[in-house]
């Protein structure tokens, strides 16, 4: 009975390591692995496996630092598990400019394909570095650059220069600390000229740089500057409003401090300090002619000393 029972028991057992090995062995393990890497974006790429069933992938790294000092041990790549698709983005797990080892497989049901490993490792110093895409414009009598945002790892060499006068090239070196800042400022430029510009990527991890962009152009016409002019003069008004209102008001109140209803001497009124202290006066005692007189005081004042006195007469 005993023998019978340890007979069925190892039938069984047999039957379910070779079911699991044959399991093992019908999924077979995803083939040509590639890795794609473009301005240090990395993707791992692989051919799909061809069989029945909702096959899915995961995929594992191992840098230089836990193959020697982890004792091997493999990182589950996050955003790369028991997905789909026959790729993934394993940007998130090279952080350094090392050797990285990759490795994916096949998941279908309880069954799981051997490791399939990327041969050579990868080294994101391989990484291709395209050139970005360059918009100029100019606003105002100031020319702005857009350029392709590429992420913190670099920056960008931007050259520009008056078209006819490509001896004179100037440089700006741009870092886009954020994904938020896209137009950089390179310069000042003059109506109705053209203007053109180029620009290079730079990988600081790498110290590398991309292949310099197509030339961009842009023409600065005739009426440039001046409506942005008309704009600045207008914004900086609405700006002084408040600021010319406090001031007023801090005159009224002034004026009950340091200007008694009285008569001020003569003497005084020679004086400059004198003659504004006087306006002050007047300004605080009514809105409509602080306003006159101001307007006369800036007036008289461009014609001379002489009218200076009238002037004071008048007040
Ligand atoms: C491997 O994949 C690449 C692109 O992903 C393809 O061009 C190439 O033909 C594939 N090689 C094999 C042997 O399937
Ligand atoms: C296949 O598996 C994926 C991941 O588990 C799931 O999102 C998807 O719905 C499945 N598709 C089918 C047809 O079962
Ligand atoms: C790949 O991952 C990196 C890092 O998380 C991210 O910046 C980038 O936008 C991703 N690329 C795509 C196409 O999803
Ligand atoms: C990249 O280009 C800039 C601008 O031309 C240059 O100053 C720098 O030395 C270059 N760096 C490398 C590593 O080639």
């Amino acid at each position: 009975m005993g023998m019978l029972r340890g007979y069925v028991v190892q039938v069984i057992l047999i039957a379910w390591i070779s079911g699991s090995l044959a399991d093992q062995i019908l999924l077979p393990a995803p083939e040509n692995i590639s890795m794609v890497s473009i301005n240090m974006k990395h993707f791992l790429h692989w051919d799909p496996v061809m069989v029945a069933g909702n096959v899915t992938y995961s995929v594992q790294s191992q840098g230089e630092f836990e193959s020697q000092y982890m004792n091997h041990t493999w990182h589950k790549a996050s955003n790369c598990q028991k997905i789909s698709a026959h790729q993934c983005n394993v940007t998130d797990e090279v952080f350094a400019s090392v050797m990285y080892k990759f490795q994916v497989r096949a998941i279908l049901g309880n069954q799981q394909s051997a490791w399939a490993e990327l041969e050579p490792p990868f080294n994101r110093k391989t990484t291709i570095l395209t050139p970005p895409k360059l918009n100029l414009q100019v606003s105002g009598l100031n020319l702005v650059a857009q350029i392709e945002d590429y992420g913190s790892h670099f920056q960008f060499y931007v050259f520009y220069w008056q078209k006819g006068k490509e001896d004179d090239i100037f440089q700006r070196r741009v870092i886009k600390p954020s994904t938020s800042f896209t137009s950089t400022f390179l310069g000042e430029v003059k109506q109705g000229k053209e203007y053109c510009a180029e620009v290079i990527a730079h990988a600081r991890p790498i110290n590398r740089n991309s292949s310099s962009s197509d030339t961009v152009c842009v023409q600065v016409d005739e009426q440039s500057g001046l409506f942005t002019g008309l704009l600045c003069v207008f914004g900086v008004v609405l700006a002084l409003a408040p600021m010319v209102f406090a001031c007023w008001k801090a005159t009224t109140v002034m004026q009950y401090i340091c200007c008694p209803n009285e008569e001020i001497p003569d003497a005084l009124k020679e004086l400059y300090v004198g003659e504004r202290m006087l306006k002050n006066c007047d300004s605080g005692k009514d809105n409509t002619e602080e306003i006159y007189s101001v307007e006369l005081h800036e007036h008289i004042l461009s014609w001379g000393n002489s009218s200076h006195v009238a002037k004071l007469q008048r007040l």
